[in-house]
């Protein structure tokens, strides 16, 4: 699909074909498009528009190496020595489940190739601590499924990630935040490998109710 036609797509289109690509090839992506998706991500809403979003697209080969490494270290306990988290869901057959973490795997191993790996930060204007991320953590979400949905419009491959941010200080080194800023999701960006495809959800009938819950 060219470009122009990709951006054709209708929202409920692209929202209903938006996996999380995580095979994404090494072909550096032009720097207007990069900015194109941070402008789509500034659209979203913020609590009190507070508009504290910041966003930092790394492209530096050192720097991606650094990243690569703190998601091999989360990814590894993620997944554990015995490859657990490896079942099935309810949802989500063991098969697909596996097809998921080998993704998981290889983007564990090619992170530092990715031409841009994207990361959501907030600026508080105070010294950051864990409970002010966790109670302001709604204002970036928005902010980040933006820029999901205009990579995929773009026909860019993109994923949300968080397991490289678990060490916080580690992060902040690494992009050299200030003590008032704080890092919530890593999202690597490139040409995707495979296809897009649909997403696969649990029935609406199944998560939703009218005025109240009823089993
Ligand atoms: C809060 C959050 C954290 C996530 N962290 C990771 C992660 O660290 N690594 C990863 O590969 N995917 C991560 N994901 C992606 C999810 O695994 C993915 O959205 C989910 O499996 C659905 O995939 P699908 O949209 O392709 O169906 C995260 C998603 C969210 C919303």
């Amino acid at each position: 699909m060219t470009q122009k036609a990709a951006q054709e797509m209708g929202i409920f289109e692209v929202m209903y074909n938006n996996r999380a690509m995580r095979r994404l090839d090494s072909r550096e992506i032009p720097e207007d498009m990069l900015v194109k998706l941070i402008e789509a991500a500034s659209q979203a809403p913020s609590g009190s528009n507070m508009q504290n979003g910041r966003w930092i697209i790394v492209r530096d080969p050192t720097i991606k190496q650094r990243l690569a490494e703190l998601n091999r270290a989360g990814v590894e306990a993620y997944i554990g020595p015995q490859g657990s988290n490896s079942g099935g869901l309810p949802h989500q057959s063991e098969d697909k489940r596996q097809r998921m973490l080998k993704a998981v795997m290889w983007q564990m191993e090619h992170l530092h190739e990715i031409p841009a790996i994207i990361i959501a930060c907030m600026e508080f204007e105070q010294k950051v601590d864990s409970a002010t991320m966790a109670r302001s953590a709604g204002s970036i979400w928005p902010g980040v499924q933006n820029l999901l949905l205009a990579a995929r419009a773009m026909g860019l491959g993109a994923a949300p990630t968080t397991l490289a941010l678990a060490r916080q200080s580690a992060v902040a080194e690494i992009l050299n935040l200030p003590e008032t800023m704080a890092a919530f999701c890593l999202i690597p960006v490139g040409y995707p490998l495979g296809n897009f495809g649909p997403v696969s959800r649990k029935p609406v009938a199944d998560i939703m109710r009218f005025d109240g819950w009823s089993n």
